[in-house]
């Protein structure tokens, strides 16, 4: 399906709940409680993901809160990978309990996962997500490769004043690893990402890293920009959306787990599909379709945007 302004809109982000295990510092306030009870139930989501795929979806990522915070989540999967016309089926967790359910997890079809690391250090790693365990990530980070899940993803939020003396393990970690370490630019949603001063960009990083040198990427509508160097086994990427604004590529549908379908990360509209799931399928999809036909043309982070819901409740 294409958007008002030609764009092919083929990637959907498909958060399943709000609820997370976990509290990290740029996603959304400690005090923040979220519940199950306004989650879109499995057959629902079903229901939306069928329509999705009639409409032109190739690409499924499940998103969060935490995905694995969902008992159903293997259930989830599994009913989208049924769907031949979806070529890649994959996760974005933080890996809290993941070493567990990966093999379950890929057996439902599940073909790839990315994997969200701030910090290489036990003590900054639990204190940057209120109370998670490095070991976890690090044994889930294992356990992925283990099991098949094709080119693992490690995401690092940098945030100045926190992590930002980390940057030099994780290119080491790319170099060592077959892994694709991304370093993702602090967005200005929530309270921490509102403040200016704690991004960092990629030019600073960049500047440091002379042998880090700019290679083609993956996937034509991906958002970050790779790099690599000599002898690397994995890259090393940045998501930039604020200084380097990919929107023009923006091949993304998102859908929250209270079932609203936001189009873009930095606009605050979105459309209720509650509503059209008591409907006609015909209904369902003509809804969808105008939703995504209307996306905007760009996020609106550079003028003075304010998130109406916190990152968790997106999906990222
Ligand atoms: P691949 O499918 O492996 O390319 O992953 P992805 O980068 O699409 O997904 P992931 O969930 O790993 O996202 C990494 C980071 O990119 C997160 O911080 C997302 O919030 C951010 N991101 C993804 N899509 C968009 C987008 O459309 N706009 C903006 N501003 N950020 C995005
Ligand atoms: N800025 C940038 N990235 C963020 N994420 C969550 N909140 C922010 C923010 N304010 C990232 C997480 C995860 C992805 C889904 O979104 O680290 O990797």
């Amino acid at each position: 399906m294409r958007d008002q302004f030609g764009r092919e809109i083929n990637y959907l982000r498909l958060s399943i709940t709000e609820r997370c295990n976990l509290q990290c510092i740029y996603c959304r306030d400690s005090n923040d409680c979220f519940k199950a009870e306004n989650e879109l139930t499995a057959a629902e989501i079903s229901r939306i993901v069928a329509q999705m795929i009639a409409l032109g979806v190739n690409k499924v990522r499940v998103t969060g809160g935490e995905p694995l915070v969902r008992k159903d989540l293997e259930d989830i999967i599994a009913d989208i990978a049924r769907h031949d016309e979806v070529k890649d089926l994959c996760m974005t967790t933080n890996a809290q309990g993941l070493e567990k359910r990966v093999w379950d997890l890929r057996r439902a079809g599940l073909q790839r996962l990315n994997i969200s690391l701030d910090s290489l250090c036990k003590e900054r790693y639990s204190k940057m997500t209120r109370g998670g365990h490095l070991s976890d990530v690090l044994q889930g980070v294992e356990a992925s490769i283990a099991c098949g899940m094709q080119r693992v993803k490690i995401n690092t939020v940098l945030v100045r004043g926190v992590n930002d003396g980390e940057i030099d393990d994780f290119i080491r970690l790319a170099k060592e690893y077959p892994l694709d370490i991304r370093f993702i630019e602090l967005m200005p949603i929530g309270k921490l990402g509102e403040d200016a001063s704690r991004r960092i960009t990629s030019g600073e990083v960049l500047e440091g890293h002379p042998e880090l040198v700019r290679i083609a990427p993956r996937d034509p509508n991906q958002p970050s920009e790779d790099y690599a160097g000599e002898g690397f086994r994995g890259r090393v990427g940045f998501i930039s959306p604020v200084s380097h604004k990919f929107c023009a590529d923006c091949n993304r549908v998102r859908l929250t787990s209270d079932g609203h379908i936001r189009m873009c990360l930095g606009h605050n509209e979105e459309t209720d599909l509650r509503a059209a799931l008591g409907r006609p399928d015909e209904v369902l999809l003509e809804t969808i379709r105008n939703a995504v036909f209307n996306k905007p043309c760009g996020h609106a982070f550079e003028t003075m945007f304010h998130s109406q819901r916190a990152m968790n409740r997106i999906g990222g």
